[in-house]
């Protein structure tokens, strides 16, 4: 486990990246001509690209680098009665007060009995209020017809699980894996895309013999605290603490968050659950289903035990952005940098034609579409080098390669590294190989 420093508080920093992210295409107020909508966002260009890539690093690491765990992509609207067997209708809310001065509302157990917002002290009883957003499924608004938004996508695991372990032949332990929307009508949403209503997670479901769990907890808490690490975020911000028993969720038996140092403190990203046998035996008991697992080997029968890392994929990209953010001077210039892994920034290369001349464009565009072939590339022959070279650093865009008029004779391009500055001349034929043996330096 890893010593934690103290929480700095670093509003320049936290207003530096929510800036950028506005100001280059990262992320945009939601309907903002219309004048947003609170706490709602909308993910521009380069935010697309980044949550793309941040959504595949997880992939990469949760799916295709291993042979236990398979993917499955649920529905968002589901039969009710999920909700119900999951604890969620009964037991997913928050403690409500509002302030009898200004109206404003609270999660009581976020504020210390005051108003944080005139400091009243007349707060009225703290009342439970369920996250989940309701809907209706056809034209009909009755109740009959209430459906659910899903405020977590692990419940479309278990009522899969059957499906899986039939179709895939699979026996514990195994893992199903998914990413994608859910929504909680969070009290207090705030802090950039830290909390919001409409968020992205990214959930994996292990599922091992009960005696198990305990081992496995721990194995996963070590694997995902190792997986920010891998893409960029230095160890002294990051942490792993295990909840106190007051503060588990319904449905655990033990959870362990990884935290990271925001601006403003330690701050959940993951969350690790030993989630026991408790969702697949309430949807045994609530569907009439047997979920248990036979062992033809051993003649036993049993339900899994699941351990449950869930992490939030809008919040991790907030996290690589303010992890990576950094100013520094090159050549006596101030500049600010993103130091983005390469496969989580928004574009790993940038090409730039030196000058606009045609006579550059066609070897430029060749060189473009070469890489493009196999990065995500960006192409930009507008303004001088050096503008273009601090535009790319500060959108985090790990390589350039510059296409000069000496390149039309000897077939070289120079590429230049953003953290270091460094350029090297190579052959144009060489530059795609010596950009992918980069990405996972
Ligand atoms: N299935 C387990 C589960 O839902 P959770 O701790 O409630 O666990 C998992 O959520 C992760 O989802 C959190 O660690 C966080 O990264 C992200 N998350 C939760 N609520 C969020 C919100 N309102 N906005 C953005 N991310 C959120």
């Amino acid at each position: 486990m890893t010593t934690p420093p103290e929480p700095l508080t670093d509003h320049g920093l936290f207003d530096a990246v929510v800036n950028l992210c506005k100001r280059r295409g990262f992320v945009f107020p939601s309907a903002e001509i219309y004048g947003g909508i609170r706490s709602t966002y909308d993910y521009g260009p380069l935010g697309a690209q980044m949550l793309r890539n941040v959504r595949e690093a997880w992939w990469r690491a949760m799916i295709q680098e291993r042979d236990d765990v398979v993917p499955i992509d649920a529905a968002i609207l589901t039969n009710p009665k999920v909700w119900e067997a999951s604890g969620h209708l009964a037991t997913f809310t928050d403690p409500l007060v509002d302030c009898r001065n200004c109206k404003e509302r609270w999660r009581a157990d976020q504020i210390d009995g005051a108003c944080p917002n005139c400091g009243s002290t007349d707060l009225t009883e703290a009342r439970p209020f369920n996250l989940m957003f309701k809907t209706f499924v056809g034209p009909v608004e009755e109740d009959a017809s209430v459906a659910y938004l899903r405020p977590e996508t692990a419940q479309g695991m278990f009522v899969n699980f059957l499906n899986v372990v039939t179709s895939m032949r699979r026996k514990p332990p195994f893992g199903i894996a998914q990413i994608g929307r859910a929504f909680r009508n969070e009290i207090t949403p705030g802090n950039f895309v830290f909390r919001t209503r409409e968020f992205e997670m990214m959930e994996m479901e292990f599922f091992v013999p009960p005696a198990d769990s305990p081992r496995w907890l721990q194995y996963w808490c070590e694997e995902r605290l190792a997986w920010y690490q891998r893409y960029g975020i230095a160890s002294e911000k990051l942490r792993l603490r295990p909840h106190d028993t007051e503060e588990l969720s319904h449905y655990s038996s033990g959870t362990t968050d990884v935290e990271f140092l925001f601006p403003w403190g330690w701050g959940e990203l993951e969350g690790i659950a030993n989630r026991t046998d408790y969702d697949l035996s309430a949807h045994e008991e609530h569907s009439g289903t047997t979920l248990e697992y036979f062992d033809q080997a051993t003649g036993e029968r049993y339900v899994p035990h699941v351990v449950e890392p869930a992490a939030g994929a809008t919040r991790t990209m907030m996290a690589f952005l303010l992890a990576a953010y950094d100013e520094d001077e090159i050549g006596g210039e101030r500049r600010t940098v993103l130091r983005l892994h390469p496969r989580i920034a928004p574009y790993q290369v940038a090409v730039l034609p030196l000058s606009k001349k045609e006579a550059l464009t066609p070897l430029a565009r060749d060189v473009l579409h070469r890489l493009q072939r196999y990065l995500m590339c960006e192409y930009d022959e507008t303004q001088s080098i050096g503008r273009r070279y601090r535009r790319q650093d500060e959108i985090g865009t790990p390589y350039c390669v510059t296409v000069d008029f000496e390149s039309l004779v000897d077939e070289q391009v120079t590429v230049r590294e953003r953290d270091s500055t460094e350029q090297t001349r190579l052959p144009i034929d060489d530059v795609v190989h010596h950009l992918l043996e980069r990405l996972d330096l």
